[in-house]
């Protein structure tokens, strides 16, 4: 991790929780503990593995350092101002998170139970609902430094990328009973649900720095790529990943009849995982045997293949984008980290 990084990560955890803190009043104390345990601060098995990587945050404060070209925001120059711009993308990839479990049927998040297995779903879809409207706080918070017109600009990006993220998630539901689809209904679900509001962080981030509107654009399209290569990424390591590193179920995707890539490409081939997809839901037992069925198929090899080629075009629109200084290492540092995960 660069020393850059370093610093933001704290900086970013502070700021988090100045802004759940809002909601530390008096008669709902154990509302407020259901937010600060998802958040990974409180609660059994509470730390670094259980707040999630941040990585949308850190692309704000990057993007917002390593763009700068404006008079008091020069390049390499302060990401801190932008702090409440790095909250509120990271709550609301929480919000998303908390909604997900529920639609998802999952039991476990950064290994840790899920917040409705803990308090139940009427619980926990208030919690959500809370996490979001704390959101569009944080990012009122913008005014103490930058000009109203750009504030009220980075709101609308910010609302618009939320509803980008309902569609996404209305798509990704609706598959589940579809068997009518193939790879090309992949992109535009995932691109929605995922890839908007990593496109957006990068937007923002190049916003509040200062960039002119072509470098705002390299950035926003290095964000969609990378986000397409991410949740690619994720299909992956929801089939074939280690569920101690990724804190998730790795049987919830198949098992919930997940419409992920692989799935998809399996389908298209009409061999044996298709003729057994098409008998009906995966049980959790046959998990890893239909997961290596999938891989003899091809499953495997094209899902990693697009990653490739997302990661690709990600990094050939950061170049144009041409981020700066310290900053635009640690940003390089930080996709190449964001490719090869395992968590
Ligand atoms: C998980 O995102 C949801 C996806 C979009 C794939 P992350 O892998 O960034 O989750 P955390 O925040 O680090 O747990
Ligand atoms: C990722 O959804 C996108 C959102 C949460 C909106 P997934 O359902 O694919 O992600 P995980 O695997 O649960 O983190
Ligand atoms: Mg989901
Ligand atoms: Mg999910």
């Amino acid at each position: 991790m660069t020393d850059l990084i370093e610093t933001m990560l704290p900086a970013i955890e502070i700021e988090l929780q100045k802004q759940v803190s809002r909601l530390d009043v008096p008669r709902t104390k154990a509302f407020h503990d259901m937010l600060t345990y998802h958040m990974g601060w409180t609660g059994e098995g509470a730390g670094t593995v259980a707040t999630g990587k941040r990585i949308r945050p850190l692309l704000v404060l990057l993007i917002t350092a390593a763009s700068g070209n404006e008079i008091g925001n020069p390049p390499g120059g302060s990401w801190e101002p932008a702090l409440p711009a790095a909250a509120a993308v990271e709550l609301i990839h929480n919000f998303s998170l908390v909604h997900d479990d529920i639609q998802d049927n999952s039991e476990k998040r950064r290994g840790r139970p899920t917040l409705w297995i803990k308090w139940g779903m009427p619980q926990a879809i208030n919690a959500g609902d809370g996490l979001f409207v704390l959101s569009n706080l944080a990012a009122t918070e913008l005014i103490s430094t930058y000009s109203s017109e750009k504030v009220i600009r980075a709101i609308q990006i910010l609302q618009n990328t939320c509803l980008e993220l309902t569609r996404g998630q209305y798509l990704d539901m609706s598959y589940e009973k579809r068997s009518d689809l193939g790879v090309e209904d992949y992109w535009p679900m995932i691109s929605a649900k995922t890839a908007a509001l990593l496109s957006c962080c990068c937007a923002l981030g190049a916003l509040l720095g200062g960039a002119d509107e072509p470098t705002i654009d390299a950035y926003r399209s290095f964000g969609h790529y990378l986000g397409l290569a991410f949740q690619v990424q994720d299909d992956i390591l929801g089939i074939w990943g280690n569920e101690a590193i990724t804190g998730k179920s790795i049987a919830s995707d198949l098992v919930e009849g997940k419409k992920s890539l692989p799935v998809l490409v399996g389908i298209g081939k009409k061999g044996r995982f298709a003729d057994r997809w098409a008998q009906g839901p995966i049980k959790a037992d046959e998990v890893q045997e239909i997961a290596k069925l999938l891989a003899s198929e091809g499953g495997y090899a094209y899902t990693h293949e697009m990653a490739k080629q997302m990661t690709d075009m990600a990094i050939n629109s950061l170049r144009e984008a041409d981020p700066q200084g310290a900053a635009g290492d640690a940003l390089r540092d930080l996709t190449d980290k964001m490719i090869r995960r395992e968590s």
